[in-house]
């Protein structure tokens, strides 16, 4: 017997970043749009006790996922086994297809599928509120892989007020070769903020545009503060912001911290002709169609 979560993408469509803290985070306005790319955890129990919980994943990116604690998902089923005091005796499968440390939460999304996935299999119904408590523990984008939808991220991103959205948005992500470090990003960040660094704010504009549904004012309220961080880390992005935008992009930004690029399009026809461009163009490894907002992670048994 075998439990399978699916588990979506996200892209910031607001990403308002202040100053660092104390504990060497940064509190965010961060608004969350999850898209629908997917990948699938499957927890199976394991004969022996295995610890940590054994882990393997399939996918074209495969060899870029860490295998040992260092993975998220390995630390998110041996957190539900501490929470309830049992063993952590499961394989993990995890089919790949989020873009690997592209700035659309896949190692989020697989620790949020982990957490799904054994509380199914080990019946722990654990309560709601307690796997968004571990979520938060585990990284400040986890609570939201949870939820899905849309959603405002204060605190470090994990406390989470759900959003109403109008309609689907239509989306070209060009996926980089290589990843980039979320905490190199945040230091590329405080390394070029020059004057004091105001709180961070949702913006009542974009809030409105997700609220109706209107590609066209969810263009022009699109904003990621870490975006001159990432290109100032891979001045190349730029290139392929500008191809996505040159091909009739409604508006472009860099997703979360990077590298993945992110074009909002006015339908789908639009976003096929802009991938197609993009992938013509070689200023990106590959470019993928999706729609936002996508559910949350859940069982697909
Ligand atoms: O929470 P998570 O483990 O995903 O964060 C990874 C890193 O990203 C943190 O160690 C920190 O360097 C940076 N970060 C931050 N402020 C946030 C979220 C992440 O500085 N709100």
């Amino acid at each position: 017997m075998s439990v399978t979560a699916r588990v979506p993408a996200k892209v910031n469509v607001q990403l308002s970043v202040g100053g660092p803290r104390p504990d060497g985070f940064h509190d965010l306005a961060n608004v969350f749009l999850a898209v629908g790319l997917y990948d699938e955890i499957t927890a199976t129990p394991a004969n022996a006790i295995t610890d940590p919980p054994r882990l393997t994943c399939s996918g074209p990116d495969a060899d870029q996922v860490p295998l040992d604690r260092t993975n998220l998902a390995v630390r998110a089923a041996e957190l539900l086994a501490a929470h309830h005091g049992i063993s952590p005796a499961v394989h993990l499968h995890i089919a790949k297809d989020i873009p690997v440390a592209g700035g659309m939460a896949g190692g989020s999304a697989d620790a949020a599928g982990a957490l799904l996935a054994c509380d199914a299999l080990w019946d722990t119904k654990t309560p709601r509120a307690e796997l968004l408590s571990l979520c938060a523990q585990l990284g400040s984008d986890v609570p939201f892989s949870l939820v899905g939808g849309a959603a405002l991220g204060r605190g470090r991103g994990e406390l989470l007020t759900e959003l109403p959205v109008g309609g689907d948005f239509h989306w070209v992500f060009a996926v980089a070769d290589g990843g980039l470090s979320t905490p190199a990003v945040y230091r590329e960040f405080d390394r070029l903020a020059t004057g004091p660094i105001p709180e961070p704010a949702p913006s009542p504009a974009l809030l409105a545009a997700l609220r109706t549904g209107d590609p066209h004012a969810l263009a022009a309220s699109l904003a990621n503060d870490l975006q001159p961080a990432a290109l100032s880390l891979r001045p190349a992005l730029a290139d392929t912001l500008d191809t996505g935008r040159a091909a009739g992009a409604l508006a472009t930004l860099v997703s979360g911290s990077g590298p993945t690029c992110a074009f909002l399009t006015e339908d789908a026809d639009s976003a096929a002709s802009v991938a197609r461009a993009l992938r013509a163009s070689g200023t990106c490894r590959t470019a993928r169609t999706a729609t936002g907002p996508a559910p949350g992670a859940a069982l697909l048994n």
